[in-house]
């Protein structure tokens, strides 16, 4: 923690110089990263350390996240965004050389302890990644297919034969999820057909169908509308918008204007996996805290 420093004395008058990479070398404060919001915290992130290997990539990142809201994850390529996203529903586990120190509590309960069951964490905490990755199946099987992996719906033969198949469930599933994610009026009729030939931002809103059709409480997006053309784009921050009425949305995203849009709040994250500056959108854009946050949302670097 040796980057953060408590207020000092003069500290507003130091001038920070420039380092290699454009950012200034300014020291960061804890207090920039204190948000006080009403509501409950859905996740709460405490003292967070990664390191891939030698390479420490997130720094000490403390941070709690309000329920039913969008947060934005924005700093330059590098600084850790995905690898942070990763440690909310421990994807970081498949990297073989990830260790991860620091807790990271869902309601209260810690992640991070021996005997947590990861097929249930995330399904509760659901991910949408930056290409569109649909299974090469019919529309249809991409939804149903979670939900029958942990047992909501059974259309296997056992289950026909004893006429306890649960067809019409899936139906509904499938209707449900793809109206969700607004695109049920785009395929309706092609349910059967391959996901691969849907458009990319089809896929992308099939995949997030996908993800919803297993009843996740949090949704994490890293950069999901990145690879979309404009108007796929607004479709899908339409949807987080309406998504974060009942889900807790964490979205990492490249887009300025685009965290500006849709998110309550915002984490700027720096070179070097620290992070820098969190609280409202609004706030953060409006009034940074940080003379190298302000940097980076001006385009000064990254
Ligand atoms: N699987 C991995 N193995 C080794 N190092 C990794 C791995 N994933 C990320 N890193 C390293 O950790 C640091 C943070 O990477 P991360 O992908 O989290 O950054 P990011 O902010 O998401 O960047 P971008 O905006 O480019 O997606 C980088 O230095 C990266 O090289
Ligand atoms: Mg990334």
């Amino acid at each position: 923690m040796s980057e953060i420093e408590s207020p000092q004395k003069g500290a507003e008058t130091a001038q920070p110089r420039q380092t290699t990479t454009g950012e200034s070398d300014e020291q960061l404060r804890a207090e920039w990263t204190d948000y006080d919001f009403d509501g409950e915290a859905k996740l709460a992130v405490e003292d967070l350390d990664v390191h891939y290997g030698d390479e420490h990539a997130l720094k000490g990142v403390s941070m709690d996240i309000p329920e039913r809201s969008v947060t934005a994850l924005i700093g330059p390529s590098g600084c850790g965004k995905s690898t942070y996203l990763r440690c909310l529903n421990r994807m970081n586990d498949r990297i073989n050389s990830a260790r991860v120190d620091g807790s990271v509590q869902l309601d209260e309960n810690e992640l991070y302890q021996e005997g947590v069951d990861l097929v249930e964490l995330r399904k509760r905490v659901g991910m949408v990644f930056q290409s569109p990755n649909p299974f090469p199946k019919s529309i249809r099987e991409n939804i149903s297919y979670g939900p029958r992996k942990h047992g909501t719906i059974d259309t296997g033969l056992l289950a026909r034969l004893f006429g306890r198949s649960d067809e019409e469930s899936e139906e509904r599933l499938v209707e449900r999820s793809l109206r969700q994610a607004a695109l049920w009026d785009e395929v309706k009729d092609r349910l059967d057909d391959n996901a691969l030939g849907l458009s990319g931002g089809q896929q992308q809103r099939l995949c997030i169908a996908r993800a919803l059709a297993t009843d996740p409480e949090v949704l994490l997006m890293d950069e999901p509308a990145s690879a979309l053309d404009p108007i796929a784009t607004s479709k899908i921050e339409e949807l987080i918008h309406e998504l974060s009425r009942e889900y807790t949305v964490v979205i990492v995203t490249h887009n300025m204007q685009q965290a500006e849009r849709i998110s309550d709040q915002t984490a700027v994250f720096l070179t070097g996996g620290r992070l820098a500056e969190y609280g409202r959108t609004e706030q953060i854009f409006a009034d940074p805290q940080s003379q190298r946050v302000d940097d980076y949302i001006s385009g000064k670097f990254g």
